[in-house]
């Protein structure tokens, strides 16, 4: 979600922000919090399902620095849309009243105020390092960097998975895209150096090391530069597909259903966009416990065909892939890598290739001059291969006299 003035593959600090927040508002912020967008290694739509997940966090992230203000209202802007000030009356934070960036951080600010906690006005400043619409989660940064700066700033006392919830609800009730948690649970819970395996029906957590370069690998995240198209309308469809399919099959959620018992079950869905839904999140879910068994074991390399065969079920089931994904996925694999996908939501944005150690170059090449990229790409900037590894979830950031920190 971050504007004309978003520079790819910019190393983030909070020196900017914490300059642009005294031009703004005239006196220094009180906090300043960092949250990470992330990368999903495997489990794509499976966590409105109830099923397993397993993201990690990205070195690159959205920097918030707040300071409490008069009157309860909001008053913000973004280094990224430079041209708006933005400034909110309580009375403006309703679902549909308010739209674009700004929709986000007002979001978490309803949603807390909505549970009775005692969240005043709020002077902000947002800096953000991921690409918008590519599938990075740049959206649950944002809401993620705000809701620990607000926690913070009104001593809230609330722990990281209350502030996962309460940003995911925010971008479900307030902007209207009705997500799972896995997006802000990762920008909240991942750690250093592992994947977050999530289950997002009991919301047990496990640390997964994943060490990309001990095991001779690298994972590459490609944004393909094609942005998400339809993405909140069709994301909605594909989950009342999903909700409709579970009652027809009599279950609580598709995580229900198991692998062996796919072949006897889908017969008795009449539509067959159903039965391809149900059978890519069924098989997902198989992929994860897969690829997370053979993680725990450092087979780094051997999650390879996992990843591809969760493009093809992503692709062709759950059809939420779109031609630059397809043939950036194509490209890479020509290339040599292990595997490849689509990652988050779909319909454009960002895939990922995991390869040798080595190969980034022959294959970074090869997908900037895949078939429909160099086709379609016309007017689009190159796409970006960026080498990945799990980074930290949201962190404080100190705000020094000059505005220096130790951020990333
Ligand atoms: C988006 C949503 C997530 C998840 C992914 C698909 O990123 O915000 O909750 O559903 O799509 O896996």
């Amino acid at each position: 979600m971050n504007g004309a003035g978003y520079e790819r593959g910019r190393v983030m600090n909070v020196s900017p922000a914490v300059t642009a927040f005294r031009a703004a508002f005239g006196h220094d912020p009180e906090v300043a919090w960092h949250a990470p967008g992330r990368v999903n290694v495997i489990g794509e739509h499976t966590d409105y399902n109830d099923g397993f997940v397993l993201p990690f966090a990205l070195g690159l992230g959205v920097i918030a620095v707040a300071a409490r203000a008069a009157n309860g209202l909001l008053r913000a802007r973004s280094m990224q849309y430079p041209a708006d000030a933005i400034e909110l009356e309580p009375t403006d934070l309703r679902p549909g009243k308010v739209t674009g960036w700004v929709s986000y951080p007002a979001g978490v600010l309803w949603q807390l105020r909505r549970v009775g906690l005692p969240v005043e006005g709020i002077e902000l400043l947002l800096d953000g390092a991921l690409p918008s619409g590519a599938g990075q989660s740049s959206s649950a940064a944002v809401e993620c960097a705000v809701g620990m700066a607000v926690n913070e700033l009104f001593g809230l006392a609330l722990d990281r998975i209350q502030v996962a919830d309460a940003a995911r609800r925010a971008e479900s009730d307030f902007v209207g895209m009705p997500c799972g948690l896995m997006d802000q649970y990762a920008s909240l819970l991942c750690t250093e150096g592992s994947a977050l395996f999530l289950d997002t029906r009991s919301g047990k957590t496990e640390q997964i090391p994943l060490d990309f370069a001990a095991a001779d690998t690298a994972l590459l995240v490609v944004d393909t530069a094609s942005p998400h198209r339809l993405v909140t309308g069709q994301y909605a469809a594909r989950r009342r597909d999903c909700e409709q399919a579970a009652r027809a099959l009599g279950v609580a959620a598709l995580r229900d259903v198991t692998e062996d018992e796919l072949a006897g079950l889908l017969p008795r869905l009449d539509q067959a966009s159903w039965r391809a839904r149900v059978r890519h999140v069924v098989t997902e879910n198989a992929r994860v416990l897969r690829a997370v068994a053979l993680l725990r074991r450092g087979c780094v390399a051997d999650i390879g065909p996992l990843l591809t065969a969760s493009h093809v079920s992503l692709r062709d089931d759950y059809q939420v892939s779109s031609p630059e994904q397809d043939s950036a996925v194509r490209a890479a694999l020509d290339a040599g890598a292990f595997g490849a996908r689509m990652i988050g939501g779909g319909f454009g944005g960002s895939v990922i290739a995991l390869v040798a150690a080595g190969r980034q170059a022959e294959v970074t090449d090869a997908v900037a001059t895949s078939d429909v990229i160099s086709a379609t790409g016309a007017g689009l900037p190159t796409p970006i291969c960026t080498s990945v590894r799990p980074s930290a979830g949201a962190r404080r950031l100190e705000i020094n006299a000059t505005g220096a920190d130790g951020g990333t």
